[in-house]
């Protein structure tokens, strides 16, 4: 299998090439570099003899389409991901999870090799639910410009398939946690900010709910979308494992050794969806489930910030700061 991979060097694209590589894929892994993406996040996969890491845009044409050339399927996780950052200026939005992608799908199309595009879309596409889980085939509702860029990302990706009969998949996983998250999202800011002697910044009242998935469980449920998913199918990826803020900021205190005390309750995110609940029920029948517990996975996504603190102090200087300030104010 010969793969080109999109944000390879990101969270959740590195612990799929990780899980490629060790497969026995070659993989073709472009990635730009943002803020969002690192090079050491790759150490241990870099070097692989079949690992080529490309440093470029998805809106690059030309580069894209030559890259397309030399592969059979496209995993395509590169976009810019972060709901807060969106709220603040949703242009790079646009431009990459909207454009990009459709460079992609429209280099996919003219090559015509790709045996597989599997789109890596969000459960935020679907908006809030308050109860219940939404089922696939449910209308798009999203919030944020980031929800919406990946809203207009997903359908665009499923018009090439109606219109072109590209061979798509599109995936909707929940809210992924786990090594190598960017500090800015909630679990690991969380966790370096007690680590750095601040406060878990609650946004509200700390009740809205997420779903959360270990990484690795959903890195196990893409691969498996790429060997048996069904071509022009769309699948949510979720644990089922549901948590308010509140009750996520007081098992990462527990685990710490911390009390309450360390959670500080500031302004809401503007539109902040109250909850998220997908139906994975289709995934799951294909023998895809979650294997990691939440209790487990947080211990162990602890103890990687505890030991990797050059990674994400690195992460959290410079810029961060000043994005930081815009979020939160100067009270923290
Ligand atoms: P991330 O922000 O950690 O990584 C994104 C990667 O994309 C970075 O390496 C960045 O350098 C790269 N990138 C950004 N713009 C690019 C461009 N123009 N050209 C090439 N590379 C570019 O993201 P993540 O959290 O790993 O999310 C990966 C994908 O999964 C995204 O599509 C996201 O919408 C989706 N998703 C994420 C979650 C989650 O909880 N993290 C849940 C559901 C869906
Ligand atoms: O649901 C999937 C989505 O999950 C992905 O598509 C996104 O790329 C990913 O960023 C994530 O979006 P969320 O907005 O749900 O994740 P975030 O980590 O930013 O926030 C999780 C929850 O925690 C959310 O309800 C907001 C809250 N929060 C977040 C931050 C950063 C806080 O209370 N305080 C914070 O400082």
């Amino acid at each position: 299998m010969r793969l080109l991979v999109t944000g390879g060097a990101g969270f959740i694209g590195s612990h799929f090439v990780r899980k490629a590589l060790a497969q026995g894929a070659e993989v073709v892994n472009l990635d730009l570099l943002t803020y969002a993406g690192g090079l050491d996040t790759m150490e241990d996969f870099l070097e692989h003899p079949n690992h080529r890491f490309v440093k470029g845009d998805i809106r690059d044409r030309d580069l894209v389409m030559e890259l397309m050339k030399d592969v059979d399927s496209v995993v395509h996780f590169a976009a810019e991901t972060h709901v807060d950052r969106s709220i603040l200026e949703g242009g790079e939005f646009v431009l990459t999870d909207v454009y990009g992608t459709y460079v992609l799908l429209e280099a996919a199309r003219r090559t015509g090799n790709i045996k597989r595009f599997l789109h890596i879309s969000t459960d935020e596409v679907y908006g809030p639910i308050e109860e219940g889980s939404f089922r696939e085939g449910d209308p798009l509702n999203p919030s944020s410009p980031y929800a919406a860029s990946k809203a207009g990302a997903d359908r665009l990706a499923f018009a090439f398939h109606r219109t072109y009969g590209l061979p798509v998949v599109i995936v909707r996983p929940s809210n992924n946690y786990g090594p190598y998250q960017h500090p800015e999202k909630a679990i690991p800011l969380f966790i370096t900010n007690l680590l750095e002697g601040k406060k878990i910044p609650l946004y509200g009242t700390g009740e809205n709910i997420r779903e959360w998935v270990f990484v690795e469980d959903c890195v196990e449920g893409l691969w498996l979308l790429l060997q048996k998913a069904q071509v022009g199918g769309c699948y949510n990826l979720s644990s089922n494992f549901e948590l308010s803020n509140l009750e996520l900021a007081h098992k990462i205190l527990e685990i710490m050794g911390m009390d309450e005390a360390w959670i500080e309750f500031v302004k809401d995110r503007p539109g902040h969806d109250i909850r998220y609940s997908v139906d994975s029920s289709r995934i799951r029948s294909l023998g895809w489930r979650p294997r990691v517990g939440f209790e487990a996975g947080l211990k162990k996504t602890v103890e990687w910030y505890k030991t990797h603190r050059d990674w994400w102090e690195k992460r959290k200087s410079g810029d961060f700061q000043q994005y930081y300030k815009k979020v939160y104010g100067g009270s923290l």
